[in-house]
């Protein structure tokens, strides 16, 4: 018996939005799990950088890509980077994605809202990165892994907000249901290539970009620890756990399925 982590010895992984939080988190894990290529993607290639040059630094394996993933050519030069620089591809995780925090600011609402907080700017934005660029990034993925023939697993961070609504994130809310649709959909096209896509659906996160905002406010970091079952936020490494299981063997029996690492934050009824 050997006490070296290996769960993902043999595999090669993309990790989208991987400068950064979650995504980082998960190259990082992944990597230590003994992954035999990380590409970490990112629009911001440097810091993606970073996240491979730690990972390299551990005695891992990594290459760092940039990727704009609103952009369906660039998801298939990533996933043939992949190839071309580690030789096959087994596993990706989807974590880029964007908040569209600053809707309720937005000025630019072109005045067909209702009343509505968001503008028709601010919904495209967090569509096309959350949902248009998702489906890019697990169609360029997924064709790979159809042409290789040798199967794979597809996470797709989601978010509690696929199936629990707030006031304040419309945009935000409806990208991350659709990425759950998504999911599951992709689920039953790609299982009889052995192929399996899951999501995970985190709760509130801290360490990360996209909650940063709301743990520097106060009352809302407050409120978020207060409904929380377990009476904090949750830890980037703990979404790459349940991602790990999800991108690996262990998981062999689930598609279509969801995660939800939240800290029992949606367990009360309200
Ligand atoms: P983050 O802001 O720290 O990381 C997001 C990463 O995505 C950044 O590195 C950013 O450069 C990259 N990115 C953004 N737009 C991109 C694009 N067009 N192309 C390529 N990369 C792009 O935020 P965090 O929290 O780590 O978010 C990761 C994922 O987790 C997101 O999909 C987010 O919606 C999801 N999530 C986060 C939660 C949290 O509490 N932090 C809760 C639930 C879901």
């Amino acid at each position: 018996m050997s006490f070296r982590s290996t769960r993902m010895q043999g595999k090669v992984a993309v990790v989208t939005g991987g400068a950064s939080g979650i995504g980082r988190a998960c190259a990082l894990r992944l990597a230590e799990e003994g992954a035999l290529g990380v590409v970490v993607a990112d629009l911001h290639l440097d810091q993606a950088r970073a996240t491979a040059d730690e990972i390299a630094a551990a005695g891992g394996n990594a290459s760092a890509f940039a990727v704009d993933v609103r952009d369906a050519q660039a998801c298939e030069d990533m996933a043939r980077h992949a190839v071309d620089r580690w030789g096959q591809l087994d596993v990706l995780v989807a974590a880029a994605g964007i908040s569209g925090e600053r809707a309720a600011a937005d000025e630019e609402h072109d005045g067909t809202g209702a009343g509505l907080s968001f503008s028709s700017r601010t919904w495209q934005d967090v569509l096309d990165v959350n949902l248009n660029g998702l489906m890019h990034t697990d169609r360029a993925v997924a064709r790979w892994m159809i042409t290789v023939g040798s199967g794979g697993s597809i996470v797709n961070i989601a978010s509690m907000c696929s199936a629990w609504a707030s006031a304040t994130a419309t945009p935000y809310n409806v990208s991350k249901a659709g990425a759950w649709m998504l999911t599951k959909s992709l689920a039953i096209e790609l299982a009889p290539h052995g192929i399996r896509v899951n999501a995970v659906g985190p709760g509130f996160i801290g360490d990360t970009g996209m909650t940063a905002h709301t743990r520097a406010d106060e009352q809302a970091a407050a409120a978020v620890v207060d409904r929380t079952l377990l009476g904090r936020f949750g830890r980037p490494r703990e979404v790459a756990d349940a991602v790990l299981f999800l991108a690996g063997d262990e998981s062999s029996y689930f598609t279509g399925s969801i995660l939800y690492p939240d800290g029992g934050f949606n367990a009360p009824s309200r």
